[in-house]
């Protein structure tokens, strides 16, 4: 594993590198474990995804060996479907409920999901913005990146301000997610998703990515400008409040760093 500050000041995000998926899905329960060590009502949000598999199976297994205590965070889920239910075969609060809340055992009253079924979505998402900041705000993000760039599902257009609201979809990250599904769901045109502006001022924010066919949105994502068109460009702006846990595949196309 190689771990490296970046050069340029104090403030700025760390890169670590990894040499297997068990290591970077380890670092990131370590971020969470950390945390609510550290404040055991912390409020957290965690994304959905095949990126953190590994890490929700890291978590449960130390929920498990009563190595973490997750009884008391307040959990926020990060994104859903825009109308969707747990019932609904395309669901991201259905597989997060399957792959660690019903797992972990989390007090049902600890959990805070999307309002994606709310009758005013919009009003609804403010509303879970000030869920949030009535928990503190978030002392924990960690989010994977979309192969567009998106961060939960904050799409190309968004931007470091927005708060928690509703997005449309593009037809590629539509695709990207009837994958979870084998294909067969129909996934909505829309979603809720945390927003950009929220997420960035969480306390600490980790961003894991794996996996070659990442590598050249994260270059974008770390070297490329700010832009819109690649939300992730905006993490870099939590300075050090960010830190980026990469496989060699996601790393491979940036460039060499003293
Ligand atoms: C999904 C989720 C994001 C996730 C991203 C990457 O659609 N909305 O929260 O981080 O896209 O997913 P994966 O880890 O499967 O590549």
């Amino acid at each position: 594993m190689t771990s490296e500050g970046l050069a340029d000041g104090p403030e700025t995000y760390t890169v670590t590198v990894v040499d297997s998926y068990d290591l970077l899905s380890a670092l990131a329960a370590d971020a969470v474990s950390e945390t609510l060590a550290n404040r055991p009502g912390a409020a957290l949000t965690l994304p959905t995804g095949d990126t953190p598999l590994g890490m929700y199976r890291e978590l449960v297994r130390r929920i498990d060996a009563g190595e973490l205590d997750f009884s008391q965070a307040q959990f926020f889920c990060l994104d859903d479907y825009l109308g969707s239910t747990p019932d609904d075969e395309a669901s991201l609060t259905r597989w997060l409920k399957q792959v660690f809340l019903d797992p972990a055992r989390l007090p049902e009253a600890n959990v805070h999901y999307v309002p994606t079924a709310a009758a005013d979505p919009q009003a609804a998402a403010a509303g879970y913005d000030r869920e949030i900041a009535a928990c503190g705000g978030l002392e924990l993000a960690v989010v994977g990146l979309g192969p567009n760039g998106h961060i939960g599902f904050n799409e190309p257009g968004s931007g470091p301000d927005d708060p928690t609201r509703v997005v449309d979809l593009q037809p590629a990250t539509r695709a990207q997610s009837a994958a979870y599904w084998d294909g067969k769901a129909d996934i909505p045109a829309q979603a809720m998703t945390i927003g950009l502006g929220t997420i960035l001022q969480a306390k600490r924010i980790v961003l894991i990515v794996s996996g070659a066919g990442k590598a050249e949105i994260v270059q974008k994502s770390l070297e490329g400008p700010e832009t819109t068109e690649v939300p992730g460009s905006f993490l870099r702006r939590a300075g050090s409040r960010l830190e980026v846990i990469l496989d060699q595949g996601a790393a491979s196309k940036l460039s060499p760093r003293q």
